[in-house]
């Protein structure tokens, strides 16, 4: 089974914002990494826009030729730049404001959420976007994405990433390995994601389960490092 490589960019969004300037594009960066073999490109347009930027989101559905897969709460504001954008995919996100970066899964459990979810599930697939749902690995949660009629769910990692020992790490990936397992024999696509890198990649590939990993901070993370040697010799040739 191939897997499917998700490349988040908000961080390139992120330096960006940092100066208000207009580099580092993301438009850009989504070029780069689809030419490196990105599967599908990913952003979340947060309500504060720390990052990306809803003009952001028009050079990537003009440039985007994979997949440009786009995180958002389910609020009115969202659901009217879905609506503008038609990307390939949303995934619906829970966002509190001030928060770090997301930190859970929909819980579609709470009172309401069921119905709510449903409705901008519904709305988004009647534009023709395929609809994910960011889920913690519960079956509960896993039983409220099929009652949502979404197309995909992605299984939040944050948990098994953030393991303070190998054995809760076991743990974790256990917990995620049941959920996958119950989201796939629904025939449900199967994806996961956050705070995935280069080291704890390996036993959730292993599992066989998920057909696409979304990743972000770690590759644009290592891609400074990859990068940084050859942006100060074309600077130091400029001085020489
Ligand atoms: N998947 C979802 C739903 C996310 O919200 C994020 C972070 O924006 C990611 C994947 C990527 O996480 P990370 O930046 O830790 O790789």
């Amino acid at each position: 089974m191939s897997i499917r490589l998700g490349v988040n960019i908000d961080h390139v969004a992120t330096v960006r914002q940092a100066r208000q300037v207009h580099y580092p594009d993301p438009v850009e960066a989504a070029r780069v990494a689809e030419a490196a073999g990105a599967d599908q490109i990913t952003v979340h347009i947060r309500m504060d826009r720390r990052h990306i930027q809803e003009s952001d989101l028009v050079g990537l559905k003009a440039a985007v030729k994979t997949r440009l897969n786009v995180e958002m709460a389910a609020t009115d504001e969202m659901m009217e730049i879905a609506a503008a954008t038609v990307p390939e995919q949303i995934t619906l996100v829970p966002e509190r404001a001030g928060e770090v970066t997301t930190e859970g899964g929909l819980d579609l459990a709470r009172e309401g959420a069921l119905e709510e979810v449903a409705a901008a599930v519904h709305r988004l697939q009647e534009l023709g976007i395929e609809v994910a749902i960011f889920a913690d690995p519960d079956r509960e949660q896993v039983e409220g994405v099929l009652a949502t009629g979404a197309d995909s769910v992605e299984f939040n990692t944050a948990a098994y990433a953030e393991a303070a020992s190998p054995e809760e790490a076991q743990v974790q990936l256990q917990r995620l390995a049941d959920a996958a397992r119950l989201a796939q024999s629904s025939g449900i696509f199967v994806a996961a994601g956050h705070g995935l890198h280069y080291r704890n990649i390996g036993p959730l590939v292993e599992l066989n389960l998920f057909r696409e990993f979304n990743i972000g901070h770690s590759l644009v993370a290592q891609s400074i490092f990859s990068g940084l040697g050859a942006a100060v010799r074309d600077m130091k040739a400029l001085l020489s």
